[in-house]
């Protein structure tokens, strides 16, 4: 199939990116700087634009048979409106478009808790995130609230804390929520690999977790949420 991946250049995006090539899938890819490399060597064609301009959109979405999305932006006190607004722009391109869509969201969305996660774990997860997170995750309702709306096949991907894990790990997916830690983003890519093709997740939200190992939450919240915004400063 010919796939589009949105956020091609982050790092689960160059992970899906390849997974797609591995599995057979012809990648189309946008990103907004082209020169970051590393993704054209795979006969991936990468075409540069912006993921909420619907007319970067229309020439990345020609001729596909399905759209996935692994755009994101770090925590910001600011307001943030990049996952309203590329949902927005991609579900009107899409309406004369592919009907399959794969969108990433998280699973901070989710009011499930898990139970195999200590007091101190879910206290210092819920206060970070709330403070944090804010304004990210209100975003990402939007999103949700958007796509949900839209008359695609849609699925809603959502992982836990993403954190960098080599292989061997495991996975599992379920709808609406999943107990675990983490989830590790060449697992969270594998995910949207398989849905791209399978359609029992379709109008569902499916929640991914790794099951075979873990990293601290506290260092997760630190390399994900609280890193990437120092570097900006
Ligand atoms: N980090 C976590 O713990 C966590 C937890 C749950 C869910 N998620 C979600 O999981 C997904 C993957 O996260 P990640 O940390 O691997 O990736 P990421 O660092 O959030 O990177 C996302 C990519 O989106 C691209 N992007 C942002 N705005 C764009 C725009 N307007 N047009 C085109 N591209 C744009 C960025 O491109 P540039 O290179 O141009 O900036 C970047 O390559 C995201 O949807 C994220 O929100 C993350």
């Amino acid at each position: 199939m010919l796939v589009t991946v949105l956020g091609a250049n982050g790092p689960t995006g160059r992970l899906l990116s390849k997974q797609l090539v591995y599995a057979g899938h012809t990648v189309r890819a946008l990103t907004r700087h082209l020169d970051a490399g590393g993704l054209a060597g795979l006969g991936i064609t990468v075409i540069g634009g912006d993921a909420t301009n619907e007319k970067d959109l229309r020439r990345v979405l020609r001729g596909a048979e399905a759209v996935v999305s692994v755009l994101g932006t770090p925590y910001s006190k600011q307001p943030i409106s990049l996952y309203s607004e590329s949902a927005r722009a991609i579900t009107r391109v899409l309406a004369d478009g592919p009907r399959r869509l794969v969108v990433t969201s998280s699973a901070a969305l989710s009011s499930w808790q898990d139970p195999g996660m200590s007091w101190a774990e879910r206290h210092v997860l819920l206060r970070i995130l709330a403070r944090l997170g804010r304004t990210l995750y209100d975003d990402m309702r939007r999103m949700e609230d958007i796509v949900t709306a839209a008359d695609l096949d849609w699925t809603i991907m959502r992982p836990l804390g993403l954190a960098n894990m080599d292989s061997p790990t495991v996975y599992a997916i379920a709808e609406d929520h999943i107990g675990g830690k983490q989830t590790a983003r060449r697992d969270l890519a594998a995910a949207i690999v398989e849905q791209v093709t399978r359609t029992d997740y379709i109008g569902k939200t499916a929640a991914v977790a790794t099951t075979n190992r873990s990293v601290s939450i506290p260092l997760t919240i630190w390399r994900e949420g609280i890193k990437p915004n120092l570097k900006r400063s």
